[in-house]
């Protein structure tokens, strides 16, 4: 050591310089940028949560080579987080000081589509988008979707076990899915690409990763299960008079249409206000001011037999008195226009600024109450904040929207404390679809009993013992 260097420049200058030579030398510089070459993209997510600049950015093309950059890292005790498409919206792929960023950005494409199995085999760095598309080319439907569904990448969505519109009908990411190849933080690849939709031979280890947020290892590949093509959709844009008829309405909608029900989203008047009357290029098809607002879907084979059905099922809906007015669906520029109102919520960076947001859930049946109640305190806290409420509510996921107009920084503590506190007390989760991440971390005991959170802890520590692996989210 020369006189006057530093003890940690010893250390660690060397160690990660030695760390990017090594991989390097396995993966070629086309794989490894380091300094000035670092995508400022790979430095943040969707979420609000600042930028952190990794120490490299690798972006293998096989599991041979991200299981390679798993061996090094460990062997240099250097931090990996991995990255798809960057679209979380809670910090789940935000680097940490230090750490090699390990973006699947190159390992994309569909590598087989199996029409007797009815499934695709893709690579992690797909975007959802391609997904859905090469399955319409095959004939086949790929049910899961989501507004970032152009950026976000599939190994995200199943990391994350993504939920988005349809789940009511087809589940959540996880139920998407039959095999995955994994590869571990010790460099392990577990080639799980199963296709068959009953294998009940041992540990179900596919699970493990499905919605762990990239903390229990990387998945690489997956097999995913692809849904007949619908022949046609309807939908519908409804106003009610109260939650409880909403409460109604989605019974009536899960009996009478059966398994065509494929969204429906519920809208409270304030969001309502918010996106017709603020948001450009929405349309507002309903007259009047309304307790509750639903877009209901239904998904069919057949638009001779379907289409009336639905028109028939919607016309019994409001001579029951469920539904005060609707609007339905002649044509899918119509349905367009309807997911409009609800997915308006897109713009409400631009439309209203720095707000927080939420993807809680709650039982179905308190969601009304827990909206009253929510609203009050959160009054009592910041007198003037605003609050907008809306969600998939048949799958018991509520979205809030909160913020205080004119505020210098936004009191974003006291919004999570009074919504988390009050999710806490009607016996609902911090997160129905979004995931943990960073943000949502400090709430996690809200939910979690110390026995759930001892044994996530402990299957951690048996994959990852050195800690190196996505740390510090989620737990
Ligand atoms: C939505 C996303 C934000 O439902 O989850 O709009
Ligand atoms: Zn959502």
């Amino acid at each position: 050591m020369t006189p006057g260097a530093k003890l940690t420049d010893a250390i660690t200058v060397p160690a990660e310089d030695a760390l990017l030579s090594a991989l390097l030398a396995e993966l070629g510089p086309r794989s490894v940028l380091s300094g000035d070459a670092i995508p400022v993209r790979n430095e943040k997510d969707w979420s609000t949560l600042a930028p952190v600049r990794p120490l490299a950015v690798v972006r293998p093309v096989t599991a041979e080579e991200v299981s390679a950059t798993m061996r090094l890292c460990q062997r240099f005790g250097v931090p990996v987080v991995p990255q798809g498409g960057l679209t979380g919206l809670c910090g789940g792929a935000l680097p940490v000081e230090g750490c090699v960023a390990l973006s699947l950005e190159r390992m994309t494409g569909i590598e087989e589509i199996d029409p007797a199995a009815a499934t695709m085999t893709v690579r992690a760095g797909t975007p959802l988008e391609a997904v859905q598309k090469a399955a319409d080319e095959a004939g086949f439907f790929m049910p899961l979707d989501l507004g970032a569904r152009g950026s976000c990448a599939i190994g995200g969505n199943l990391s994350t076990n993504a939920g988005g519109n349809r789940v009511i009908r087809y589940g959540m990411a996880r139920d998407m899915v039959l095999g995955l190849e994994v590869v571990l933080p010790d460099g392990t690849v577990i080639r799980g690409l199963n296709k068959m939709l009953k294998n009940n031979a041992g540990y179900d280890l596919k699970q493990l990763f499905l919605g762990s947020e990239g903390t229990l290892g990387i998945i690489t590949r997956a097999v995913l299960r692809l849904f007949p093509k619908p022949g046609c959709t309807m939908a519908a844009l409804c106003a009610l008079p109260s939650y409880d008829s909403t409460v109604r309405f989605l019974g009536a909608a899960r009996r009478g249409l059966g398994p065509l029900l494929s969204a429906f989203e519920v809208m409270w008047p304030d969001y309502w206000q918010v996106v017709t009357r603020q948001v450009p290029g929405v349309r507002n098809p309903i007259a009047g001011e309304h307790a509750s607002y639903v877009l209901v879907e239904a998904q069919g084979m057949d638009e001779a037999i379907d289409a009336p059905r639905f028109q028939a099922w919607l016309e019994a809906q409001a001579e029951a008195g469920i539904l005060t007015d609707a609007a339905v669906s002649q044509s899918l520029a119509d349905v367009r226009a309807f997911w409009g109102v609800r997915d308006a919520c897109a713009e409400f960076v631009q439309v209203l600024g720095p707000h927080e947001s939420f993807d809680i859930g709650l039982p179905v049946a308190r969601m009304d109450d827990y909206v009253q109640a929510c609203k009050a305190a959160l009054e009592e806290r910041l007198p003037g904040v605003v609050a907008l409420f809306y969600g998939h509510i048949g799958d018991g996921n509520m979205h809030i929207v909160s913020f205080l107009p004119g505020a210098a920084t936004q009191p974003k503590r006291v919004i999570q404390e009074v919504v988390y506190d009050m999710v806490r007390r009607f016996g609902g989760t911090i997160s129905a679809e979004h995931g943990i991440g960073l943000s949502k971390k400090p709430w996690l005991g809200y939910v979690r009993s110390d026995a759930e959170l001892e044994l996530m802890q402990r299957l951690k520590t048996a994959l990852d013992p050195q800690r190196l692996l996505n740390p510090g989210k989620v737990l």
